[in-house]
């Protein structure tokens, strides 16, 4: 059977072009050394080396396929062992294996790789990819930085389980998502330390992250036994952390059983970005975060990690959950009831930012991270749940994650499950109704009562 090139794009309806066809990935494994006073020693140097090993299985006979890289230098790839032609177009690296893949076949590449990466500026003018603050440097990937670090299938279909080790000058640390080897590693001669980080669930990669600096480490378990791993940047106020356990337990109760082996945090010095992220398993904080923010990037650990938005487009499935979680929270401890928060939001006039673009549909890159995918999102949420009651509702923060554990799902799988879930066609056409005027409607809604 002739093979043909895998897409250079997984069709993603705000960012074409990243991620890529042909192919599902496996495993990463990934062993990068970290050395910045090598820096401008030698052309193909530069202060990381990495050597990714990305074990696949074709989806359809290929005769070549891309991979998703921003800058570094590329010196050798090779496919199941035979050195591969390869070429560079943008951020598209093209791999011609010598033997063409049969779809089904599992094989594996190894990219050789060196170079300064960097920050990439996003299209709302904030920084994601390779950032650097005082304390060391951290990557982010949401929703496209992960290419500035590894070559991968950069799309949040395409999940996979990573391998990480990292070789790091002496005194520093590296730190990442998943659980550890150990965390106390032998330096070698020249004090140099390599850390291993295993990510035995799948993960989308975006949620993969490497934090390498003079990070404080402590490791400790939850009263249920769940290993915590904490990485503070020197001088940050970490006692928020001691909450992490309380949080779970909440969460837990609200969303399922936590679905991964570890937790913790990554709290950066402030300065390095201006946002947190819910990298699995570990989140990263621009800073010593408040408790509410902590709920957030937890509740993500069910709504964005364990079942991830199949597109950027449907990302308010992360964000309207993650922010609801602070809404149930807050009413869980003594602050204003979703409700009331509800309907200070429904008060904002209707020419405010919030209303702007339905969550369901944000109209380009630029919107990702706006009010209509957080606040109206959440407040969607809260009309489903009016319409469902409270023990629906309670069903549906545990069946929805749980229906598509480490997978994806994009929002007509969310309206076909809520709708699932009524107890009668009158609040099926509720829903429906609910649909068009908060998921899908530009505009403020002209009703605050659900189904209205
Ligand atoms: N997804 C992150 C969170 O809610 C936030 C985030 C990621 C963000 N990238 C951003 C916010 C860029 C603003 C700008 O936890
Ligand atoms: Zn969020």
């Amino acid at each position: 059977m002739q093979g043909t090139p895998g897409a250079a794009g997984a069709l993603d309806p705000l960012f074409p072009r990243l991620g890529n066809g042909g192919y599902d990935v496996r495993h990463y494994d990934l062993a990068l050394d970290w050395a910045p006073a090598r820096s401008g020693e030698r052309a193909e140097g530069g202060p990381l080396r990495g050597t990714a090993r990305i074990t696949a299985r074709a989806t359809q006979n290929l005769s070549a396929f891309n991979l998703d890289l921003k800058g570094l230098e590329v010196t050798s790839v090779t496919v199941d062992g035979r050195p591969a032609r390869h070429g560079r177009a943008g951020t598209e690296l093209t791999v011609r294996p010598e033997r063409e893949l049969d779809k089904g076949t599992a094989f594996r590449t190894t990219v050789e790789y060196a170079g300064r990466p960097g920050p990439l500026a996003d299209a709302d003018g904030s920084e994601e990819g390779w950032l650097t603050g005082d304390a060391g440097t951290v990557a982010l990937g949401e929703p496209s930085g992960s290419m500035t670090w590894f070559p991968g299938n950069h799309h949040p279909l395409d999940k996979a389980t990573y391998t990480l080790r990292v070789t790091v000058p002496k005194g520093q640390r590296a730190v990442s998502g998943g659980e550890p080897e150990t965390l106390e590693p032998e330096p070698d001669g020249d004090g140099r330390t390599t850390w291993t980080w295993r990510s035995r669930r799948p993960m989308a990669s975006f949620l993969a992250t490497l934090a390498i600096g003079r990070y404080e480490l402590s490791r400790s378990r939850t009263p249920s036994g769940l290993p915590v791993v904490n990485a503070v940047a020197p001088g940050q106020d970490a006692e928020v952390l001691d909450r992490l356990p309380d949080v779970l337990d909440w969460s837990a109760e609200r969303f399922g059983a936590y679905p991964f082996d570890s937790f913790g945090a990554i709290v950066l010095d402030p300065g390095t970005v201006g946002y947190a992220l819910e990298t699995q398993t570990r989140p990263v904080y621009p800073g010593s975060p408040s408790v509410g923010l902590v709920v957030h990037e937890t509740a993500h650990q069910w709504f964005g990690d364990f079942v991830t938005p199949r597109t950027w487009q449907d990302i308010w499935l992360s964000e309207g959950f993650a922010t609801y979680a602070e809404w149930l929270w807050e009413e869980d401890h003594d602050g204003p009831t979703a409700q009331e928060t509800f309907d200070r939001l429904y008060a904002t006039p209707g020419d405010a930012g919030l209303w702007t673009f339905p969550p369901a549909d944000p109209p380009d890159q630029n919107s990702l991270f706006a009010a209509p995918v957080y606040q109206r999102g959440a407040m969607t949420l809260h009309q489903v749940r009016r319409l469902l009651g409270e023990d629906r509702f309670a069903r549906l923060l545990t069946g929805w994650p749980k229906k598509h554990a480490y997978g994806n799902a994009r929002t007509a799988d969310f309206t076909a499950y809520a709708e699932s879930l009524a107890p009668d066609a009158g609040t099926r056409a509720a829903l429906t109704r609910t649909w068009a005027g908060w998921l899908r409607a530009a505009g403020k809604p002209d009703s605050a009562k659900p189904g209205g």
